[in-house]
């Protein structure tokens, strides 16, 4: 089997994706036009030349733009199930997909309009495609702690449909150490933890994820490798990183993709894992980051496999369940 195969047919999990951000150009204008609100482009072609990016602010000041068209429970079941027929073509079997309710609810938008939304198409998924899936609620860096702790407020009656509780959005200026305090709470309360961490920031961000919000997963992480003692940390704890190659590529935090340290953070013995952040604005899914590493940097079909292993090791479903798919790879 070569490398191109290989990717399609490898079950595979997706650890970091906003569903805000696999929003495509032609849903929004098609629910733009249902909710009868402006968007300032006049056609699909229109907004793909807008998604030139130079780093992570140009691209979320376009990014929260988009999402202003969400309003109704509906728009946010369309958006989720637009992204499941992708992970289904993608064969991505498990999904723990970020949401940004503060996105939404600082627009009037209920708590409870986004998730029941989001949870339907879940569920959906489940019934019609067997793809399992789990929330991770993202409080956004660059808004207040006390803002932070009324959206963990509003969660608290959705608990069980939350996994866990991120942190993203503007890295630099923000760092983790502003939500120490919020993240406490949500760790009493039972959430799992990650964190935006090393994207654009520095290694000490990568740090204060692990030390101050005690995470279980850092989300990009792709700067720890500065730092040489930060990696002999990740090592250690077998903490994992959920790489998004595209993503970086889109926002110059590497100029080339064979400039990625995927390959050298993979033979380092770091658990990275490949993910796709923002589709919609990034030029492509799943099996799109897999196909533009391998081509940069040649990986081989271990490799490959090693990092879709990697994928359920470092997710949330059951042991019993991570054996099953594990044992699955290995037999391809
Ligand atoms: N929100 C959506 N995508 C993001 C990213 N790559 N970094 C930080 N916040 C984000
Ligand atoms: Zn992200």
């Amino acid at each position: 089997m070569n490398q191109v195969e290989l990717i399609r047919a490898l079950p595979k999990a997706e650890l970091h994706v906003h569903i805000e951000g696999t929003f495509e150009p032609e849903l929004m204008f098609a629910i733009a036009q249902r909710n009868q609100i402006q968007i300032p482009y006049k056609s699909v072609e229109e907004v793909k030349q807008a998604y030139n990016f130079h780093n992570l602010q140009s691209f979320l000041d376009i990014y929260y733009a988009g999402a202003n068209v969400l309003v109704h429970e509906q728009d946010f079941y369309d958006l989720a199930w637009a992204y499941f027929e992708k992970c289904a073509e993608d064969h991505v079997v498990h999904t723990e997909m970020f949401f940004d309710p503060q996105t939404h609810t600082d627009r009037g938008v209920a708590f409870s309009t986004v998730i029941n939304g989001l949870k339907r198409a879940c569920a959906d998924a489940k019934a019609k495609f067997g793809i399992s899936s789990q929330l991770i609620m993202c409080f956004l860096r660059h808004l207040s702690e006390e803002a932070a702790f009324e959206t963990l407020e509003q969660a608290l009656p959705f608990k069980q449909d939350i996994i866990a509780v991120g942190l993203d959005s503007s890295e630099v200026g923000h760092p983790p150490a502003k939500f120490e305090r919020v993240f406490a709470k949500a760790r009493e309360e039972g959430f799992l933890i990650v964190a935006h961490a090393g994207e654009e920031g520095p290694p000490e961000y990568v740090w204060e994820a692990l030390d101050l919000l005690k995470v279980n997963r850092i989300d990009h992480g792709v700067r720890s490798e500065e730092d040489e003692h930060l990696m002999a940390r990740l090592i250690n704890e077998k903490m994992p990183l959920t790489v998004c190659p595209l993503s970086n590529l889109k926002l110059c935090v590497v100029k080339d993709m064979k400039d990625h340290n995927i390959r050298r953070l993979l033979q380092k013995g770091v658990h990275v894992t490949v993910n796709s952040d923002d589709p919609s604005y990034f030029g492509g899914y799943m099996n799109d980051n897999f196909f533009a590493i391998q081509q940069a940097l040649d990986l081989n079909n271990d490799e490959l496999k090693q990092l879709a292993i990697n994928s359920f090791e470092a997710s949330f479903i059951s042991d019993e369940e991570k054996q099953k798919w594990i044992a699955e790879i290995q037999k391809i």
